[in-house]
């Protein structure tokens, strides 16, 4: 009786828009040092499984209707199958990466040249800071995250390079060493309906847990165990939602908000600390 006497709570209108995502094939990916806590070098990468799986991601963008350009593999970088770590792009702008660890330092030249290359102009940065891993833009604003790797000094050097205000968030568990993997951009808010995010707040100061708060209400906080099998670490266009195949209950949750999960597998990566979004830079409108 209860229920139908509750009026339902209104689904924002979900629309898909085009997206324009750069990838990196997986031919160098392999776990040969550890830079966070999923990394462990004596844990075999399968490369022919990494290949299928990120084969499986690529082929899922184009099925959506996605562009997806490639970005060439550089021998001796075994993490630049995460292209999300190499710059922000929004629109003409793009501000570069400058990466925590010397491991991965060289791979911000890569993305340099292919975005130049693309006719963007690119804003070398002073401070470190590891792209769109610690950086979700959304329509009016740019979540940046601070704590592991991105510099809190680079969040104000982000927002000038971009142009666009930048909202900073402290993360506090090093399993979630970057925002990319404890928030994540359902709507980016550029369209009909509002901007929604989904968090998990474990991963945050609880000054940031406000902030979140205050700025999404009614955001959907999930649980850890998603947020520990990488669902946040997923890639939304509005509308269809590509997350890891093992967050059930973030996928479900998405339905009754109007988006559709697209579950994919992408096991190999996770050795590396990565999941979709990780593998997936935006150049952003
Ligand atoms: N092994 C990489 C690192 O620790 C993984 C990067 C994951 N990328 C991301 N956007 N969260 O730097």
């Amino acid at each position: 009786m209860a229920q139908i006497l509750t009026t339902p709570r209104a689904v924002a209108p979900r629309a898909a828009r085009t997206r324009h995502y750069v990838m990196c094939p997986p031919t160098q990916f392999d776990v040969v040092y550890a830079i966070n806590p999923w990394m462990d070098p004596t844990v075999a990468v399968d490369s022919v499984a990494a290949r299928l799986q990120w084969q499986e991601l690529h082929d899922t963008y184009l099925g959506l209707g996605h562009r997806v350009d490639l970005l060439d593999p550089v021998p001796g970088l075994p993490d630049m199958v995460f292209a999300a770590n190499g710059a922000v792009s929004i629109g003409t702008r793009t501000y570069g990466a400058a990466f925590a660890f010397p491991q991965r330092q060289a791979e911000a030249h890569a993305h340099v040249d292919f975005l130049r290359g693309t006719g963007r102009e690119v804003s070398r940065p002073a401070h470190v800071n590891e792209g769109e891993g610690d950086f979700l833009v959304l329509a009016d604003v740019v979540l940046a995250g601070t704590g592991f790797r991105t510099s809190r000094d680079a969040h104000a050097e982000a927002a000038a390079a971009l142009g666009r205000p930048v909202v900073s968030l402290d993360l506090v568990d090093p399993r979630f060493y970057h925002l990319d993997v404890a928030l994540a951009v359902l709507d980016d808010g550029g369209g009909e309906a509002p901007a929604d995010i989904a968090w998990f707040p474990g991963a945050f100061s609880r000054r940031s847990r406000r902030t979140l708060r205050r700025l999404f209400p009614g955001s959907w906080e999930c649980s850890e165990a998603d947020a520990l099998a990488f669902g946040l670490n997923l890639v939304s266009d509005g509308w269809n939602v590509v997350l890891p195949r093992e967050a059930t209950d973030l996928a479900s949750a998405l339905v009754p908000r109007g988006y559709r999960p697209v579950p994919v597998a992408l096991t190999e990566f996770v050795k590396g600390g990565g999941s979709v979004k990780c593998c997936t830079a935006e150049l952003h409108r």
